[in-house]
């Protein structure tokens, strides 16, 4: 997997690239991390990539120029298209390289989209600035847009280091274990169940039993229906997409049933 990242910040990459199982994964070849400047590809002599936005207004906007042709010089392929939709879809598809905007306007990054993207061999990253980009750069060069949530950053730089993490532990080999990946909160759409380690009591706290007991059966179920529990409480609005079998969807009605007759009696009780 080969990221390209285009920023006027490159400065804020090299630390966290560098860095634990990035690092290690860079350094074994299985992913790289190109960083590109966006300011070495303006001709002018104050190296301008941005400027004040027709029709007024606060703010500056990105330009359009020195963007397309980082990209293009990069990717060395003509990656600009026209308007209609199909259009747009082909020149993606003929490129096969995803040219992503990190904006607030993307559609909200997820699990599903990490693993969606990490079938690629290569991803474009746009990193913006100031206050937006020149619509055209929307219009003509980039396949898809992409926000890490509902919240305003300054710049898309540490949205695009939060989807090269999540990408490259995707890859094969990159995370120790092989399975390492498989279990984690999301990956299953569920959140992943309790993890405990030695000492078996701390303070007095212990772990539960089952996971003493070396029944991997018993230990697997207890797992799930932790997971379960855990999602049923924190985020119940992820158990309508899960991949639930008939035991998960028992479990789930008796732990229903269980909360709908603490409720009862509790105003019974009042
Ligand atoms: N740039 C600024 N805010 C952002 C966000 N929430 N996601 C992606 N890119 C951004």
């Amino acid at each position: 997997m080969q990221f390209e990242v285009f920023t006027l910040l490159p400065e804020v990459f090299p630390s966290y690239i560098d860095t634990s199982i990035i690092k290690r994964a860079r350094e074994r070849g299985l992913i790289t991390v190109r960083v590109h400047n966006i300011r070495d590809y303006t001709h002018d002599k104050h190296h301008m990539t941005d400027d004040t936005p027709y029709g007024g207004g606060g703010g500056m906007v990105m330009k359009p120029e020195p963007i397309f042709e980082a990209i293009e010089s990069v990717l060395g392929v003509d990656a600009s298209f026209d308007d209609s939709l199909e259009e747009r879809e082909a020149s993606a598809q003929d490129v096969k390289i995803p040219i992503i905007l990190l904006t607030p306007q993307g559609r909200v990054f997820n699990q599903s989209i990490a693993q969606e993207l990490s079938q690629h061999d290569r991803i474009v990253l746009i990193c913006g600035r100031y206050e937006g980009f020149d619509e055209r750069i929307r219009e003509h060069l980039v396949t898809d847009e992409i926000s890490i949530g509902d919240y305003v950053l300054t710049g898309g730089e540490l949205p695009a280091l939060i989807m090269i993490d999540s990408i490259s532990r995707l890859q094969p080999d990159v995370l120790g274990d092989p399975t390492g990946a498989q279990d984690d909160s999301h990956a299953m759409g569920l959140l992943e169940y309790p993890h405990y380690t030695r000492p078996p009591e701390f303070r007095g706290w212990k772990i539960p039993e089952v996971l003493l007991s070396g029944a991997h059966a018993k230990i697997d179920k207890w797992r799930r229906e932790q997971a379960l529990l855990r999602t049923y409480k924190k985020r119940p609005d992820m158990l309508e997409k899960a991949d639930l079998s008939k035991e998960d969807k028992k479990f789930l009605e008796k732990l229903k049933n269980e909360e709908e007759r603490e409720v009862r009696e509790t105003s019974d009780e009042e």
